[in-house]
């Protein structure tokens, strides 16, 4: 099931009883057990896990979702995982015993969170998965994110467009730069990238000279950019001698794409600047895209997503169903999508988010979430704070 919605007056009057101090969740009701489930929230506890704090998204996510429950009466136990299965699982395990009201999980491995989570499930503890869609349990409830096909996608088009492959011979080549083996989202943007490529590589107008498409030959572990670094180094050495030239490389994400750029700095002989993708918005790529290091980043509105988090998480915690009926009471474009998302056990009901593209001639809308600011410069741009 697909639902989708974008009725402006609707969007108009969402956003005025939002800044009345409304509940959105109160409008997206679909059904309800009885009015007298809606306790105080200052009864109810959040154990949010999120992943690490030395790639930079995370930090603002997990500093948006607990100020957003906070503000709204609600406790907040966060943890991070220095990206390490392990110690998340122990997190949540801990989050578990401290029998929190609701689990909200960016998972650091997609597959190990399983058994943990099935006393979860025992224990009648609500499971959202957040941004990457947890493996192998039943106990998921809801997932959140942005449709992750679609970022691929876009850097895809992004790369066939400035290329104009359908209106120059070519050859060109091209370089494919992935996320962790573990994140699930990772294999969903390489695959949105590459199939959107695959019919150029196929006719021979891309060439991938490392010889390297598949997402295994390409992931970068832990989406560091020091691994992302080496591979890539190593990938300029054995195939791009003498000044052969590398016209594009699809980095998955930001971190990988800022690891890339310092391989171009210190290992590309070329005579051009690769078009380098990314994802995020991250500080230091957005410089890299105002020097022309890098070209684009899709864009992944993290305003939007944690409110959508917070709607769905408080419609639960008030014992009500958010399903698609919340959708309608959703100030931006969001799909309800029941038959995308198979974690091995189930379909997980998904709330999607839309990505969009940001290069150096739309960065003010980015501004204009007002997540980032103009620095005094006025060429570079800051996360506020
Ligand atoms: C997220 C990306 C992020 C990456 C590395 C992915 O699961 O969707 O936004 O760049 O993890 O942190």
């Amino acid at each position: 099931m697909l639902r989708r919605k974008s009725d402006m007056k609707k969007v108009i009057a969402t956003i005025t009883a939002l800044v009345m101090g409304g509940s959105l969740a109160a409008c997206g009701k679909t059904s309800s057990s009885s009015e007298s489930a809606v306790s105080n929230p200052g009864d109810k506890t959040i154990g949010i896990a999120m992943p690490a704090q030395n790639l930079e998204r995370w930090n603002s996510d997990g500093e948006f979702l607990k100020n957003k429950f906070e503000e709204a009466g609600y406790n907040v136990i966060l943890t991070y995982s220095d990206n390490n299965a392990t110690k998340q699982n122990n997190d949540v395990i801990g989050l578990i015993s401290k029998d929190v009201d609701l689990l909200l999980i960016a998972a650091v491995d997609g597959k190990e969170l399983s058994k943990t989570l099935d006393e979860a499930k025992a224990k009648n503890i609500p499971v959202v998965s957040y941004d990457r869609l947890i493996m192998g349990t039943e106990a998921i409830t809801y997932y959140v994110s942005f449709d992750n096909a679609t970022v691929g996608k876009l850097q895809g088009e992004y790369i066939k467009e400035q290329l104009q492959l359908d209106d120059t011979s070519g050859p060109y080549n091209i370089e494919f730069v992935g996320g962790d083996l573990a994140d699930n989202n990772a294999r969903y943007f390489f695959n949105g990238a590459y199939d959107t490529l695959v019919n150029y590589i196929d006719s021979g107008k891309l060439n991938v000279r490392s010889g390297k498409t598949t997402f295994e030959q390409v992931a970068t572990t832990d989406w560091l950019p020091e691994n992302a670094k080496k591979d890539m180094e190593k990938n300029l050495n054995a195939n791009y001698p003498s000044g052969t030239q590398l016209d594009a490389v699809i980095c998955s994400n930001d971190s990988t794409a800022l690891g890339v750029t310092q391989a171009i700095d210190s290992t590309y002989n070329g005579s051009n600047q690769p078009i380098i993708t990314g994802q995020d918005g991250d500080e230091e790529n957005l410089r890299n895209i105002v020097d022309g290091k890098q070209a684009m980043t899709v864009y992944k509105n993290l305003n939007d997503l944690t409110l959508v988090t917070f709607e769905v998480c408080k419609t639960i915690l008030e014992g009500n169903v958010p399903a698609a009926g919340l959708v309608d009471s959703l100030p931006m474009e969001v799909t309800y999508d029941t038959g995308s998302y198979n974690n091995g056990k189930k379909y997980v009901q998904s709330y999607l988010l839309v990505p969009y593209v940001i290069t150096k001639d739309n960065l003010q809308l980015l501004v204009e979430t007002d997540l980032y600011k103009w620095n005094d410069d006025g060429k570079y741009l800051s996360k506020v704070k």
